[in-house]
C-alpha cells in the first residue's frame, strides 16, 4: 500500500487540486500516474442506492427500515446487523463509502427528510449513529455522517439561512455529531447546503474549523454534499476537503493558489486527508458475495423489532390464528416501506402483508383507495366486506410524494381518502386496527375514536410486510418504543408556526425545546409521549439504586435496576433514563434522556440491568462559558417506560467545581452583590466598613447604586463607624476582585 506523505510528495499542484474535487458524479480523482484509484461513494442510510454508470435504475439493493424508525427499535445490537449487512452489500458493490447515517434534528415533524434520521433526542441519535458508524468502518467500509449541521428542512435548502443560537446549536443540532466524534471516527463528514449564520456550510469557518477541526479533533475528510459548494475557493479555505456533485471546477482553485489567493499548504492539507481517505477505503476492501436471503431476514427482523405498538384496547391484538379478518388499504398490496430521494433503493423483493397475513387468517380484501383522494366506490366495497368478520386491518400511511427529499410536508394529516375509509368500516365493525406506515408522525385524532389499535411500522423496509402479519397474530410481541413524539396536531408542536420559514430566514425559535423537551416541559399533550411502545407482555420495575447520592466532577453515577415480566409472553422492554434538574440558572427542559436499556425477558423472569451516567448526563451548554458545565444542586435520576411515564425516581446532589453565573462588574448594584452568595462574605465586610446595615436595604434606591458610583454616592464618610480612615476605591476593588484587600 502507498505511503501517503511520499505520494503527496510527487504530486503537482494540478493533481493535488484534482484529489479536492470528484471525477464524475460518485467518484473521487486518484492519481492515475502512479495507479492510485479514486474511490466510489454512494447512498445512502436505508439500504444501499447503486446506480452503475449510464443506469438510473439502482443495483438490486437490501432495503432495510428507515432510520426513523429502526430508531424505535433502541437496539444497539439490531443496528450493528443492520449497518454489517449494508457493509457487506457495498463490499458486493464495491462501494468505498456509503453517504450515510444521517442525524440532523427533528425540529417538526413536517421535516421531508426525518425519515432519514433517527430521533428528536440527540442522545438517542448520536448513540446509534456512533454504533451505524462504527460496524460499518470496521467491515471496511466508510461512513459519512450528515448534513453537517442545521440543515433541518428541505424547503429552500440550497439558500435558506438558520439562524440558531450557540446552546440550541450545540445542544442540539450538533449534539449527535459529537456523540460520534467520541464514540466513532467517521472517515466523511458531509457539509450541508444551507447556510448558518450568514455562511454557507461548505464554507463556515466556524462549524468546518472551529468546532469540528479544534473542538472534536476531528482528522477525517470533510466533504461537500452534492453539488453544495457555492464559493469553491472560499470553502477550501476554510475547511472543506473535498468537493462532490460538481468536477468540472479545477481551475478555480488552481488560479486561487496560483495568485496566492489560498496557500498550497492549504490544498497539501487537503489532498492529504483524501488520500488517507483513498489508503483506508483500499485497505478496507473485500471481495465479498451477498447473501441476499440472509439480509432479507435481518430486515424482516429489524422491522419487526423496531415497530411501535401505540394502542391496544382490550387487547384486540393479538388477533387469533383461523380469525376470519377483513383487510383494506391499497398498501397492503403494495407497502409503502422507503421515503423517497436519495436515500430510495431498489429492492429484489418486498414482502407484501396482505399475502403474509392470508398465512395466518381467513382473509377478505377491499382496497378502500387508490390515491389521496377518497373514492365513495372502494369505500363502500371496504364496508360492506368489513361488515361480520372478527376484525378490520386498515393500512394507512404518506406516501413517497409527501415524505421525500426535496420538500417538507404541509400538513401531518393521513391522506383524507385513508381517514374517510377508517370511519367507514368503523361504522360496520367494532374491531378496527391500523398498521400505519408512515416515516414521521401523523395526526390520528380524526380515526382515534373508531379504532381499537394502532400498529405502527413507520418505513419498515422491504421485511415489513411479514414483520406486521408476525406481529398482529402474535408469532413476535411488539417491542418498539417512538423514538419522536406523536404530537396531537401541528398547531401543538413546538416550531409551530416558525417552520420552514418566511424568505430564506430560518429561526429556530424554539431553542433547544424540541420534542418531548417541549410537550413535558410546557405541559401540552400529545398523541403519544416520546419512548411510548406497548407490549403483548407486560414489565414491573423495581430496586432502582444509585452507586452514590453525591457527585463530583469527573465521577460516573452507577445506576442499577430490576426489570420483571410479569405476563405470560416473552418480550423485550426498553428502559429508559432521564434526568431533570429541578432548580438551574438558565432553564432547561423538564427532563433529558441521559441513557436507555433494552432487556429481553421470559414470563416470570427478572433481570438486572445496569448503566453508567458521566458529566455529560448533567452537564448543559452555557454560552458565556463556550462549554459544558456541571451545575451544583439536586439532579432527579428517573427510570421510565417513557417521557411520560416514570416508573421509579432518586435524588442525588451535584457538587460541581463549574461556576456558571456571570462574574458581577462595576454596573451591578450594591443589593446584587450583597445577596449574591459569591460575593457575600466580601460585601459584608465592605458594608460594615461603610456603615450600612442590612436596615439600608429597605431603602430601594441604596441597593440599586451601581457599584461604580460607590466613590460619588459615598463621598461623604471618610472614616467607617468605628473611627477607622476608609478609602473608598479600595472597598469598591474589593467587591468587584471578589476579596478582601488589606
Ligand atoms: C443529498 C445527500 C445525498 C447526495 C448524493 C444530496 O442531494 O442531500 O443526502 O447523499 O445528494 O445522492
Amino acid at each position: 500500500m502507498f505511503n501517503v506523505e511520499n505520494v503527496l510528495e510527487q504530486l503537482t499542484l494540478e493533481e493535488k487540486v484534482l484529489l479536492c474535487q470528484a471525477k464524475d458524479m460518485w467518484h473521487t480523482n486518484g492519481v492515475e500516474r502512479l495507479d492510485i484509484p479514486g474511490i466510489l461513494l454512494t447512498d445512502g442510510p436505508n439500504g444501499i442506492r447503486y446506480n452503475k454508470p449510464d443506469s438510473y435504475l439502482p443495483e438490486p439493493s437490501t432495503a432495510v427500515p428507515t432510520e426513523s424508525i429502526l430508531s424505535a427499535s433502541w437496539d444497539r445490537g439490531l443496528i450493528r446487523k443492520v449497518a454489517s449487512l449494508m457493509a457487506e452489500e457495498c463490499q458486493y458493490y464495491g462501494i468505498n463509502v456509503l453517504l450515510a447515517p444521517g442525524v440532523n434534528a427533528k425540529r417538526s415533524p413536517l421535516g421531508g427528510r426525518n425519515f432519514e434520521y433517527y430521533s428528536e433526542d440527540p442522545y438517542l441519535t448520536g448513540t446509534l449513529a456512533a454504533e451505524m458508524i462504527h460496524t460499518m468502518q470496521e467491515h471496511g467500509v466508510g461512513t459519512s455522517i450528515k448534513h453537517y449541521a442545521a440543515n433541518d428542512q428541505e424547503t429552500r435548502r440550497f439558500t435558506e439561512d438558520s439562524s440558531v443560537d450557540e446552546r440550541t446549536l450545540r445542544e442540539i443540532c450538533l449534539k449527535p455529531f459529537e456523540i460520534v466524534m467520541k464514540k466513532a471516527k467517521p472517515w466523511t463528514v458531509m457539509a450541508a447546503y444551507p447556510k448558518l449564520r450568514g455562511q454557507h456550510l461548505c464554507e463556515n469557518s466556524y462549524l468546518l474549523q472551529e468546532i469540528l477541526r479544534k473542538e472534536y479533533g476531528y482528522e477525517g475528510v470533510v466533504l461537500s454534499d452534492w453539488s453544495a459548494t457555492v464559493n469553491k475557493v472560499e470553502s477550501h479555505k476554510n475547511g472543506l476537503d473535498l468537493e462532490m456533485g460538481s468536477f468540472y471546477r479545477k481551475e478555480e482553485l488552481l488560479s486561487a493558489v496560483q495568485s496566492g489567493d489560498i496557500g498550497e499548504e492549504t490544498i497539501n492539507e487537503h489532498a492529504k486527508r483524501v488520500l488517507e481517505l483513498i489508503k483506508k477505503s483500499l485497505e478496507g476492501k473485500k471481495e465479498t458475495d451477498a447473501d441476499w436471503n440472509a439480509h432479507h431476514e435481518t430486515a424482516r427482523e429489524a422491522s419487526a423489532k423496531s415497530a411501535v405498538l401505540l394502542k391496544n384496547e382490550q387487547g384486540v391484538l393479538p388477533l387469533a390464528r383461523g380469525a376470519h379478518i377483513t383487510v383494506v388499504g391499497k398498501f397492503a398490496e403494495q407497502p409503502h416501506i422507503r421515503g423517497g430521494g436519495s436515500s430510495g433503493t431498489n429492492s429484489g423483493s418486498i414482502d407484501i402483508p396482505l399475502t403474509f397475513i392470508k398465512e395466518y387468517a381467513d382473509v377478505v380484501y377491499a382496497p378502500g383507495y387508490e390515491s389521496e383522494q377518497t373514492d365513495a366506490v372502494l369505500i363502500q366495497e371496504a364496508a360492506k366486506a368489513a361488515k361480520n368478520t372478527d376484525a378490520v386491518i386498515v393500512f394507512t400511511g404518506t406516501t413517497d410524494l409527501t415524505e421525500s427529499e426535496g420538500c417538507d410536508r404541509i400538513n401531518m394529516l393521513l391522506p383524507e381518502s385513508q381517514i374517510d375509509l377508517v370511519n367507514a368500516v368503523a361504522g360496520v365493525n367494532a374491531n378496527v386496527i391500523i398498521v400505519n406506515s408512515s416515516g414521521a408522525p401523523v395526526e390520528f385524532r380524526q380515526i382515534e375514536g373508531s379504532v381499537k389499535a394502532i400498529l405502527h411500522m413507520g418505513l419498515g423496509g422491504e421485511g415489513m410486510g411479514k414483520a406486521c402479519a408476525e406481529l398482529l397474530f402474535g408469532d413476535a410481541n411488539p417491542s418498539g418504543k417512538l423514538s419522536e413524539t406523536f404530537p396531537i396536531r401541528i398547531e401543538n408542536t413546538p416550531a409551530y408556526p416558525f417552520y420552514p420559514g418566511y424568505n430564506d430566514d430560518v429561526i429556530y425559535h424554539e431553542e433547544i425545546l424540541v420534542g418531548y423537551r417541549y410537550y413535558d416541559t410546557k405541559k401540552i399533550p400529545v398523541q403519544y409521549p416520546f419512548g411510548h411502545g406497548l407490549s403483548y407482555t407486560s414489565f414491573t420495575y423495581s430496586d432502582l439504586r444509585l452507586s452514590t447520592n453525591e457527585l463530583r466532577n469527573g465521577e460516573k453515577l452507577a445506576i442499577s435496576l430490576k426489570v420483571k415480566n410479569t405476563g405470560n409472553r416473552i418480550g423485550e422492554e426498553i428502559v429508559q433514563f432521564y434526568v431533570s434538574a429541578p432548580k438551574s440558572y438558565m432553564p432547561r427542559p423538564e427532563k433529558e434522556l441521559k441513557e436507555f436499556a433494552k432487556v429481553e425477558l421470559k414470563p416470570g423472569e427478572t433481570k438486572e440491568i445496569h448503566v453508567k451516567l458521566d458529566d455529560s448526563a448533567f452537564s448543559y451548554y452555557i454560552p458565556h462559558l463556550h462549554r459544558y458545565a456541571v451545575e451544583s444542586g439536586e439532579y432527579i435520576i428517573m427510570a421510565a417506560a417513557s417521557s411520560q411515564d416514570i416508573r421509579l425516581s432518586e435524588t442525588i446532589i451535584y457538587h460541581s467545581e463549574d461556576e456558571l453565573r456571570l462574574p458581577f462588574t462595576e454596573y451591578n448594584s450594591m443589593g446584587e452583590f450583597y445577596n449574591d452568595d459569591r460575593y457575600e462574605n466580601v460585601t459584608k465586610k465592605v458594608y460594615t466598613k461603610l456603615g450600612i446595615t442590612e436596615n439600608h436595604f429597605m431603602f430601594p434606591i441604596l441597593s440599586s447604586i451601581i457599584v461604580k458610583d460607590l466613590p460619588a454616592v459615598m463621598a461623604l464618610p471618610k472614616v467607617s463607624p468605628d473611627g477607622e480612615p476608609i478609602s473608598i476605591p479600595k472597598l469598591q476593588r474589593c467587591l468587584l476582585e471578589n476579596r478582601w484587600i488589606d
